[in-house]
């Protein structure tokens, strides 16, 4: 008896290993394989034992898979239109159950930032504590989004022609009618006036009754962008009558391009030197331009900026003294929020890619045009923390950065509300 038939008994599955073998003369490994098996003891009758021990609780009664997943309903919902227009599509199935999977996804997306914006709405953010479970929540969302992401790819194995085959059965249903995906863009904070108007007409006007009333609702509460932006303006150090963050970094940058362009001028004339006078002139008119409150305003007004002044600000510290304690768990958020808007865009990208695909330049199901006006929402005005993204135009040397000093420095290291893990605070669920 061989190596192989002592430890593994011959059934369907190993005839067909010692078979393959046969053909495998040649290959360095099968010549080798009396080692491959020869650390692996025989499996003992105790350990069968252990691998069947336990009862099956089901049979107690209780509740079972199905019913505590409601399957009936879930893996009951894919009606296929071909098929009850007595022309059965197969890919109609895929589409179907894609497009539900979304809608899973983006319930669950809901289910987090509601409650993320419910710790900032009841002020337990103020415990500093919270914030892990914000950036938990926060992550989750942008892995789900991750997914969402990729998840194209699967639908994208249906051509052109299979996709032709049953689309006229769904017709005027389009995902523009998503409630769940207006909500999502709603309650992140996609504003209003941004938009791109859907044949010069109001998203909302593609929705009716308590749709369209709940859709109002999320206009007028307060966004996740909201939200962040009052916690931005908290951020410790900002106090004019404190560290004065703001007031220090003028002075410094300004100090700083003064001394370096006192090193330019010292340079023999030629045409680097005038490269980098040129660069150091755009230096200065860009971070005269932050220093500008009242252009600020302006760029607020045009969208092309979305945070306060203030909370602009907070945002600028937090990414220069990303390593002081206090400020690790809101750079992650941060830039968990940037990871929110990055994947929303290639949300957006990979369905406008794929919608070119299937339907070329036709009109869309829903009546727009289709192709050309998704093109138009890959844009920098559905990115909500578009201000996030822009805050690396103002870094500068580090040298350049505030030095803390002790008090401060002690003060980053200690919390707002209460400093001891041990200490009672109200939690938000
Ligand atoms: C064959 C696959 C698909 C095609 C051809 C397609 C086509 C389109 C078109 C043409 C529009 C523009 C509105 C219209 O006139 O109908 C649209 C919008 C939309 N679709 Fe799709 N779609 C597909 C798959 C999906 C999937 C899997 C989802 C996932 C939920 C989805 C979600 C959306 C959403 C949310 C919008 C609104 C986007 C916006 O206005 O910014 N679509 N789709």
């Amino acid at each position: 008896m061989t190596v192989f038939s002592k430890y593994y008994p011959r059934n369907a599955t190993t005839n067909f290993i010692a078979a393959a073998a046969f053909d495998m003369s040649g290959c360095p490994y099968f010549e080798k394989r009396h080692l491959l098996f020869k650390n692996r003891p025989p499996k003992t009758e105790d350990e069968d034992d252990v691998a069947q021990a336990g009862v099956n609780k089901a049979s107690k009664g209780g509740i079972i898979y199905g019913d505590y997943l409601q399957l009936d309903k879930v893996l009951g919902a894919q009606v296929l239109q071909s098929e009850l227009k007595a022309n059965k599509i197969h890919d109609e199935h895929l589409f179907i159950v894609t497009h539900q999977a979304y809608e899973l996804w983006f319930k669950q997306i809901l289910f987090e930032l509601d409650s993320v914006r419910d710790v900032f709405i009841s002020g337990h953010v103020r415990d500093e504590r919270n914030m892990l479970k914000v950036n938990t929540r926060i992550h989750r969302i942008v892995m789900i989004f991750r997914l969402l992401v990729d998840q194209f790819a699967v639908l994208e194995t249906m051509t052109a022609l299979d996709f032709f085959d049953f689309r006229e059965y769904l017709a005027p249903a389009s995902g523009f009618q998503s409630l769940q995906f207006r909500l999502l863009e709603n309650k992140i904070g996609v504003p209003d006036n941004l938009r791109v108007p859907y044949n010069r007409r109001h998203y909302r006007d593609n929705f009716k009754g308590h749709e369209s009333e709940l859709l109002q609702t999320t206009e007028q509460e307060p966004t996740l962008l909201k939200l962040v932006e009052a916690w931005l303006e908290r951020t410790p150090g900002l106090e004019v009558d404190g560290f004065n963050f703001w007031q220090r970094l003028e002075i410094n940058i300004f100090e700083g391009l003064k001394v370096e362009k006192e090193k330019l001028q010292s340079m023999s004339d030629g045409e680097e030197k005038e490269e980098m006078m040129d660069e150091l002139a755009k230096q200065k008119e860009i971070f005269t331009s932050l220093f500008d409150e009242k252009r600020h305003d302006h760029l607020l007004s045009k969208g092309e900026r979305r945070l306060s002044y203030k909370a602009l600000q907070g945002a600028l510290m937090i990414n220069f003294y990303r390593e002081e304690p206090r400020f690790q768990v809101p750079f992650q958020l941060l830039t968990s929020l940037m990871d929110i808007d990055t994947l929303m865009t290639k949300w957006r990208y990979n369905h406008v890619c794929m919608v070119h695909r299937m339907i070329g330049s036709k009109a869309g199901t829903g009546g727009s045009s289709g192709y050309h006006y998704l093109r138009s929402t890959v844009s920098d005005r559905y990115k909500v923390f578009v201000d996030l993204f822009n805050l690396a135009t103002f870094l500068v040397p580090r040298h350049w950065v505030p030095k803390l000093n002790p008090n401060i420095h002690t003060f980053l290291y200690t919390a707002e509300c209460c400093d001891s893990s041990y200490c009672s605070s109200e939690d938000s669920d």
